[in-house]
């Protein structure tokens, strides 16, 4: 049986607090630890777009948010873990599906449809500020989650509308044109109910939308320090008897302390401890949480080349699945290549097409080369010498995988080659082997 797989995308606005390391980040680094699971975690740039029309505060998050992450021990040799921008599949099969999509649907959905009631409590036109992203989100929320077949979705109570969405949707196209196979996995949210949600400053839900937060690295720990001195407490002087819970303080304590350093800060509260000697407690003990992750996030921000190696190492292991499957989705809707679609009633041809090959040779250094042909026999690629022909069989194999082939990758084996040329025999070479 295939393990499972679990994805989940974060909208790449802000700058993450502690809410979302209590609430999110936390679990799902502990859960995609699950040998028993596949994970995929995505920063959801596109969706940010729908959000938020400042280039640099999108630039911003993204980076912050990676950083945040890597720090916070996601392993992405163990994970896929990339940008919803740099898999061009999701956009093409977003379009596959709205084309699928009832406009109806996309009428009940929750968050459209607040900011029409919005609008109409304003005395505005109902559709007023409301863009075709907003509209659309959740298709694009759907190809995010059907372009990997996820079985699970670990998401917040207002986002499983969306997951529902996307199992209407996936079951839709596999309706029309799965010929009775499925192309896509109907994928379940997975609502977990122990995790917590953090109180803010003021004790309304830790958001940005409240200006309630505690930041989790951003300022390091002055800014930390400082938010916690903001937390609200009643007025009672050292001395008096205090509610622990009266506070938000005693709450986010307990997300990060043990239970015997909560027990006695508890203790300490009812026995008059004042709120400024116990918002320092609460200071130094969530610092020193967090000082190890803090250097690690201080030090991505840093290297944003190196993280963006990461990211696109993590796109490309995430286009190896992406590909192959897109190609298979062109095909079922009649996106085919001349010549070699089935027309009704058309019988198949059955002589071998000319295709695209790959030939391995030994120079007369004796080093090991390879070449790429076209279907007609013209040289697309002339490669430089490789030690051992292992190298040369992995590099075919990957490009063969994904009908793909990175332009400076490419460069790096032949200066020469034509990158959309050698892409195009690579695609063939694909179309012909899922075929
Ligand atoms: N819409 C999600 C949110 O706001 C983010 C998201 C985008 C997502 N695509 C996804 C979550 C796919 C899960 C799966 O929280």
């Amino acid at each position: 049986m295939s393990r499972i797989r679990v994805l989940t995308g974060i909208t790449t606005t802000g700058t993450p607090h502690l809410g979302n390391y209590v609430g999110a980040i936390r679990p799902a680094v502990l859960a995609s630890r699950d040998p028993q699971v596949d994970a995929f975690f995505f920063l959801a740039d596109y969706h940010a777009l729908i959000k938020c029309e400042d280039p640099n505060r999108i630039a911003r998050s993204r980076l912050e948010i990676a950083a945040t992450w890597l720090a916070a021990g996601l392993d992405p040799a163990q994970v896929c873990f990339y940008r919803q921008s740099d898999i061009p599949e999701i956009p093409e099969l977003t379009w596959l599906l709205t084309c699928v999509t009832g406009k109806g649907l996309m009428n009940r959905a929750h968050a459209y449809k607040a900011a029409m009631d919005a609008n109409e409590a304003a005395g505005e036109d109902a559709d007023a500020g409301i863009s075709m992203g907003l509209f659309s989100y959740p298709v694009l929320m759907a190809a995010d989650i059907l372009i990997f077949n996820a079985h699970r979705v670990p998401v917040g109570r207002d986002q499983i509308q969306h997951i529902e969405m996307a199992r209407d949707i996936a079951a839709r196209f596999n309706h029309l044109f799965g010929e009775g196979r499925s192309l896509f996995v109907l994928p379940e949210a997975q609502i977990e109910a122990s995790v917590a949600t953090l109180p803010g400053l003021d004790g309304r839900k830790m958001s940005k939308s409240y200006d309630n937060t505690i930041p989790l690295f951003e300022g390091g720990s002055k800014a930390l320090r400082e938010a916690i001195f903001k937390i609200v407490t009643d007025s009672r002087l050292p001395g008096e008897p205090k509610d622990p819970d009266s506070s938000a303080l005693m709450v986010i304590f307990d997300a990060f302390a043990s239970p015997e350093q909560a027990a006695r800060l508890r203790a300490d509260l009812l026995a008059g401890l004042g709120w400024g000697e116990a918002k320092q407690r609460v200071f130094d003990d969530i610092d020193r949480a967090l000082s190890p992750m803090r250097a690690r996030y201080e030090d991505w921000m840093a290297q944003p080349a190196h993280l963006e190696s990461v990211l696109v190492e993590g796109a490309a292991k995430a286009r190896r699945m992406a590909t192959p499957l897109l190609a298979e989705l062109r095909e079922c809707v009649g996106l085919r290549r001349f010549g070699t679609e089935h027309l009704p009633g058309a019988t198949q041809k059955t002589a071998k097409r000319a295709l695209p090959e790959f030939k391995q040779y030994r120079d007369a250094e004796g080093s090991f080369r390879f070449k790429l042909l076209d279907e007609h026999g013209n040289v697309l690629l002339q490669s430089i010498p490789f030690e051992h022909p292992k190298q040369i069989g992995q590099l075919i194999g990957t490009w063969r995988g994904v009908g793909q082939v990175d332009a400076d990758e490419l460069r790096r084996v032949d200066g020469m080659a034509n990158h959309a040329m050698v892409v195009a025999a690579l695609q063939s070479l694909l179309a012909a082997t899922s075929a």
